[in-house]
């Protein structure tokens, strides 16, 4: 099996990531990974989201969530350091003041970054949720759920900003069109989520 994240981290020196060439580029599909989830998908992850660096936001174009260290161990001790689809939702708080609309409290398309952001250099490893939506007001603080369900690529390192926004935005559409089958639609709808 491919080293863990979790095990990643214990090691003393930050990974090496290689960098993004253009027949990685060319040759990336469309849909990702068997028609219908394999071990060890699902993952289901939550946790309070946190404030991260705001350079997704900023600089990518991409704001990211960022997940509390205690909430990655179910996907870190499982699986590698990349990019992931899958399903999330962000809870609105119990006391009634939410900031979120119908529509963004539900369950949503999510890509997801596990990893060391070698472009950026960061020097802990962190999960990174998108939800694909155009949020009105950020939501830190409030309480997300996801579902995990399969692997996109490997993290990479980049010559520049520009060829990680293109990497980003290809994400996005091979997680928009990989959940567009039976096997993975059903998990928008799973018990797991607050329907
Ligand atoms: C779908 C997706 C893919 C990403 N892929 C990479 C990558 O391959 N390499 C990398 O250095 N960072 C990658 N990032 C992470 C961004 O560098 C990270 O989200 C950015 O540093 C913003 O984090 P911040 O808001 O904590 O500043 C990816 C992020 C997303 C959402």
């Amino acid at each position: 099996m491919a080293t863990t994240a979790a095990e990643q981290a214990t090691q003393d020196e930050r990974p090496a990531a290689p960098f993004r060439t253009d027949t990685f580029r060319i040759a990336r599909p469309q849909i990702v990974g068997p028609d219908i989830p394999e071990a060890p998908f699902p993952i289901a992850l939550n946790g309070l989201v946190q404030k991260g660096f705001g350079r997704g936001g900023k600089d990518l174009g991409c704001p990211t969530a960022n997940l509390p260290d205690e909430s990655i161990a179910p996907i870190s001790s499982v699986a590698k350091t990349g990019v992931y689809y899958g399903y999330a939702q962000v809870l609105s708080p119990p006391d009634g003041h939410s900031k979120l609309t119908e529509e963004e409290s539900k369950v949503l398309p999510m890509v997801m970054s596990l990893g060391w952001n070698p472009f950026y250099k960061n020097e802990r490893l962190t999960a990174e949720i998108h939800v694909m939506h155009d949020f009105k007001s950020d939501f830190y603080g409030y309480e997300m759920k996801a579902l995990v369900l399969g692997y996109i690529r490997p993290e990479l390192d980049y010559t520049s900003r520009e060829a990680l926004i293109d990497d980003i935005e290809m994400d996005k559409r091979v997680a928009i069109s990989s959940l567009d089958r039976l096997g993975y639609q059903k998990y928008a709808k799973d018990s797991y989520f607050s329907l």
